[in-house]
């Protein structure tokens, strides 16, 4: 087959912060012999600082407008997976973009269980808050529906391991004719 003819896809991870999109990203893009893009990593080294540091300096719009250049600019690759902050879907244009650019997977998590996972995180913004996990309901009410509009396929990421879930990704990818089976 010439190489003009091999198409390959473009997955990206959506969901709340610590739902595993980097660590799971990282391994499924692996698996799937991708290159991987964490949009954070790409939006820290742009701006020369931590995330944290910047919402402190500029507020959480200005992150939002770098957030959506990146966005832009990363989904704009040919192939490739792609983890996400947690608020990109906020943004209708972000969410376009992903969703018409590649194939989107939702980790979906409860909140109880993020919370589980981040009580000891201080590297998210939005989490250094007296009750974090109101904070985290809230913010699952809020972008639950966001999700999966942006979303082509829901993952539940409750119990399984890691590289269980990069299973279950791999083969709703492959189903779907996405990827090419073992
Ligand atoms: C955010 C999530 C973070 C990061 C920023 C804002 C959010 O990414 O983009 O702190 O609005 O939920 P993670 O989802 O990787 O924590």
């Amino acid at each position: 087959m010439e190489s003009s003819q091999i198409r390959l896809p473009s997955v990206a991870l959506v969901g709340l912060p610590g739902s595993g999109k980097s660590t799971i990203g990282r391994q499924l893009a692996r698996r799937l012999k991708l290159s991987f893009l964490d949009s954070d990593h790409v939006i820290e080294e742009r701006l020369g600082c931590s995330i944290r540091d910047y919402f402190e300096r500029e507020g959480e719009a200005s992150f939002r407008d770098v957030e959506e250049a990146v966005i832009d600019e990363l989904t704009g690759m040919a192939s490739g997976v792609l983890s996400t902050g947690g608020g990109s879907v906020l943004r209708p244009a972000n969410r376009q973009r992903l969703h018409e650019r590649g194939h989107v997977v939702y980790l979906r998590s409860s909140p109880e269980e993020l919370f589980r996972r981040l009580r000891h995180d201080v590297s998210r913004p939005l989490l250094q808050v007296a009750d974090p996990l109101g904070r985290l309901r809230d913010l699952y009410a809020q972008r639950d529906p966001l999700y999966r509009e942006t979303a082509h396929f829901v993952i539940e990421t409750g119990r399984p391991s890691v590289s269980t879930l990069v299973n279950m990704i791999s083969m709703q990818l492959e189903l779907a004719g996405i990827v090419p089976g073992p």
